[in-house]
């Protein structure tokens, strides 16, 4: 969504701004603007915005651009269309101040009306407008205290950061719920929404919290709260390189990540299997062995792909802890008005840990008095400091929209929290030890998978051919189901449905024809005939399958026929299936996309973290 990037310091911004955007360009936006303040003393804000990609931002800029101090902004549409007009930053009438805004303000169009009432002409349909006529038209004195006095009026989320012409050797900046990260530099300092725009500058860093404001000059920065009394923050140093942001020798970032599972899971699993035990330590979770053992119930909430896994995952805890546990959108529960019982442990999960819904889910059940914990990617993000507890999921930085590796370490980070609460539960040391040598393979079980990824691009592209398409699978499979429909129509653009194999005689079975192919989930487990039988179904009406499976399945007479195809996994312990059932049908949804030649790393309309509900 909506990106930030603002730079101070000794070298010109715009060239800097533009190449931290084209850093945020996975986010998903539509259009992209940057403002620079010249370096003639108490000269307005030039701004440059454009409708467009950003590469179109940097055709529009003049030759002579200068300027050492600047903000820039990938806008994803909200409040009006993807315009010139629309486009970030906002000026007040005056057009000495600047503004870039990530989050919805909630009361824009009573502002804005107020603001019409006093003769203010507004030149576009945002709600951001809103808030730079409110900087400009405060009769404070300092540009900490104009901002501060426009929030004060302001309701919903935002990250901004803030140019004055009165106020040159400074950015403002501001956070309530939409992350802002301050990056610290050789005599200039930066301000970016997302990691990515700043690691090829710095990796000292400074997480802005919700409520925070902070001022960024060349020579450093300082934090206060709305009300500007300070506060403490210190910058850390990050052990990660510019690098990992990177595609390096792949052709997309999606590949790229799609390769870096079987790491990805060595790191979520390193440190944390004891063998001797048969257990997990998770000492994130901050609980005890009674606390542990209180848990009555578990409840997973995400959304989107992570809800899909978190499905993947209530049902492997259901198994192995022998507690009730389901899996939840997080973007619809807290609308229910939902009961937050006190034995329920409450998980979130997400990999960029700024998910609004799962966000706002989190808030409801603390605020009614619930125990959550975070499966969360993104260390300091907004989710994993909300939290009671929680584990981080080390994937790396993943920067394709749609997620691969970070949904690994989440079925993973699920697993060892089955392990841990199965362990102080009825869970044997036996069946605790047979889970970690499951778990301690996986990561070799999952090249093995993606070698094998040259024999699916055939299927991938006859897949792609249809214009629409199933997937489906029964108990552990039906999750994997719903993530292969998810990933391929995320993607591909064709329209993918996922249902439950029991389910296809209860309608679905009448849009089965030549033209509709189904990708089956079939593992060898205890529901195999039941499952072979209905793809038996789909045949005999003419539909083609492609069905992935374990070695051990046999298709009987479906075996080699015309329009059926088969895709065999490693055998795992049956709980873990799920996760290696998901890698092929990753790899079919990247290559039918790549054969109809879209964007693979961003997908249209869609964007990496959805912050705004
Ligand atoms: C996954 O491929 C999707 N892009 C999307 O469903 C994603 O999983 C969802 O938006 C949740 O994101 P999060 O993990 O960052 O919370």
């Amino acid at each position: 969504m909506c990106g930030i990037v603002g730079c101070i310091g000794t070298q010109q911004a715009a060239p800097l701004l533009l190449e931290g955007l084209s850093r945020l360009e996975h986010r998903g936006y539509d259009s992209a603007g940057i403002a620079v303040l010249p370096p003639a003393a108490g000269s307005a804000p030039r701004i440059v915005k454009r409708a467009g990609r950003v590469r179109d931002l940097a055709d529009a800029l003049p030759k002579r651009f200068a300027g050492r101090v600047g903000v820039g902004h990938t806008r994803w549409a909200t409040h009006g269309p993807a315009t010139d007009a629309n486009a970030h930053p906002h000026t007040d009438a005056s057009g000495r101040v600047a503004v870039v805004h990530n989050g919805i303000i909630d009361n824009a169009a009573a502002l804005r009306a107020r603001l019409t009432d006093a003769g203010v002409e507004l030149t576009s349909d945002t709600d951001t407008e809103a808030l730079a006529h409110l900087i400009g038209r405060s009769g404070a004195e300092t540009l900490e205290a104009k901002v501060a006095d426009a929030l004060s009026l302001v309701e919903g989320t935002w990250g901004i950061a803030v140019l004055h012409a009165d106020f040159p050797d400074r950015i403002v900046i501001a956070r309530n719920g939409s992350p802002l990260i301050i990056g610290v530099g050789e005599r200039e300092m930066h301000v970016a929404s997302d990691l990515a725009a700043l690691v090829r500058y710095t990796t000292t860093v400074a997480h802005l919290a919700d409520g925070e404001m902070a001022t960024l000059t060349a020579g450093g920065f300082t934090t206060y709260r709305q009300d500007l009394s300070a506060t403490a923050t210190t910058p850390t140093h990050l052990d990660i390189e510019a690098a990992a942001f990177d595609a390096g020798e792949y052709d997309s970032y999606m590949l790229k990540e799609m390769f870096e599972q079987p790491a990805a899971a060595e790191r979520v699993l390193s440190g944390r299997l004891d063998d001797r035990f048969g257990t997990a330590h998770l000492g994130g979770l901050g609980m005890d062995a009674r606390e542990t053992r209180a848990v009555r119930r578990v409840k997973i909430l995400g959304c989107g792909s992570a809800y899909y896994v978190g499905q993947m995952g209530a049902t492997l805890i259901e198994e192995l802890v022998r507690i009730p546990a389901d899996a939840e959108a997080a973007s619809e529960f807290r609308y229910r008005d939902p009961v937050i019982e006190p034995d329920t442990l409450y998980v979130a999960i997400s990999q960029s840990g700024e998910t609004v819904d799962t966000l706002l889910a989190v808030q409801e059940i603390r605020r009614k008095g619930g125990r959550v914990v975070g499966l969360v990617n993104v260390v300091g993000s907004a989710i994993a400091r909300e939290c009671d507890g929680g584990i981080y999921l080390h994937a790396g930085p993943e920067v394709a929209v749609a997620s691969t590796k970070a949904l690994t370490t989440m079925f993973l980070g699920c697993a060892l929290l089955a392990l841990q609460l199965g362990r102080v539960r009825d869970l044997s040391v036996a069946d605790g030890r047979r889970l970690i040598a499951g778990l301690q393979a996986l990561p070799g079980q999952i090249q093995e998978v993606l070698d094998s990824e040259q024999e699916l691009v055939p299927l991938a592209k006859r897949l792609a051919e249809a214009e629409s398409l199933f997937f489906i699978g029964r108990v552990r499979g039906y999750p994997v189901a719903r993530e292969g429909a998810q990933k391929f129509k995320e993607i591909s653009y064709r329209h993918a449905e996922a249902y439950q194999t029991s389910e296809l005689k209860h309608g679905p079975l009448a849009l089965i024809s030549p033209a509709v192919p189904t990708v089956a989930i079939v593992p060898a487990d205890e529901l195999v005939d039941r499952n072979v039988g209905a793809l038996h179904e789909i045949a005999a009406r003419g539909g083609p399958l492609v069905v992935v499976t374990h070695r051990e399945v046999d298709l009987g007479d479906l075996e080699g026929r015309e329009g059926v195809a088969r895709i065999d996994v490693p055998r795992t312990e049956r709980e873990l299936d799920p996760i290696l059932l998901t890698i092929p049908l990753q790899l079919l949804a990247y290559h039918a996309a790549s054969h109809l030649g879209l964007d693979v790393d961003k997908p249209r309309n869609l964007a990496k973290s959805v912050t705004v509900e």
